[in-house]
């Protein structure tokens, strides 16, 4: 018999962005703590953030060419039009962030060449960028103040996400979190 229940995001879409999402997380803890370390001890944990940073890239390139091909489920009916609106801007917003990114941040330490070690298992090779410091220096400052937009972006999402469970109380958030009963 069929389901009447509101549709979910496909398990791989599920998978893909609570994955994505912990790995995120994760890199804004490892940058933040690495701040203030000693050198040899700030270099690895950096050595960490890359190759975490490089692995939520290609994520998101799997997750991106599974959504071109996979639509997302209807957004409930009580959703207003600027509601609507407003989800898919910042969808669309979080998505390119999550590219852009990563993407600066290879760029900033391509400069001299050097290949990124994901985790010393293998080596991924430096983005043809040249040793152009001006260039480098774009590249550093446009990691930092995204990384920066990408924070306020996710408070809206967030907040977004909670308004729907708490105060709403409809099935946005069970569409996306599978242990969540749908209303
Ligand atoms: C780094 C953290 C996160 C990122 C980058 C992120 C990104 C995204 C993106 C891009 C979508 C759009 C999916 C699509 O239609 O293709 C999405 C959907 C969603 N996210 Fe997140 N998310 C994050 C964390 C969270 C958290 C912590 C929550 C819950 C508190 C959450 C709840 C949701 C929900 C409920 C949806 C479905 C919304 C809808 O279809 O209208 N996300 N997320
Ligand atoms: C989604 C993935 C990523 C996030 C969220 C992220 C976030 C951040 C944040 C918050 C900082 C600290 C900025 C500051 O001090 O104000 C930072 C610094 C840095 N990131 Fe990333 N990053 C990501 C991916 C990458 C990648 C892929 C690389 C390189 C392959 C990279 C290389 C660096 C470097 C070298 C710094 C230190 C910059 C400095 O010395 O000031 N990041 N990143």
């Amino acid at each position: 018999m069929k389901s009447t229940l509101a549709p979910r995001y496909t398990r791989v879409a599920i998978i893909l962005h609570w994955l994505i999402a912990l790995l995120i997380v994760a890199n804004y803890v490892i940058a933040w703590s690495a701040e203030d370390l000693p050198k040899a001890e700030l270099i690895a944990l950096m050595g960490y953030h890359k190759a975490n940073g490089l692995s939520i890239l290609t994520l998101t390139l799997v997750r991106i060419a599974w959504r071109l091909v996979h639509k997302g489920p209807p957004f409930s009916a009580a959703l207003s039009a600027w509601e609507v609106a407003l989800a898919r801007v910042t969808h669309f917003l979080l998505y390119f962030l999550m590219l852009a990114i990563p993407l600066t941040g290879w760029g900033m330490v391509s400069g001299g060449g050097d290949p990124v070690s994901w985790f010393g298992l293998f080596e991924i090779p430096a983005l043809p960028v040249g040793p152009d410091k001006a260039l480098g220096g774009i590249f550093h400052e446009s990691h930092e103040v995204l990384a920066i937009v990408m924070l306020g972006l996710l408070a809206l999402h967030i907040a977004g996400a909670l308004k729907h469970q708490l105060l709403d109380r409809d099935d946005t958030m069970a569409r996306m979190a599978p242990f969540l009963s749908r209303r």
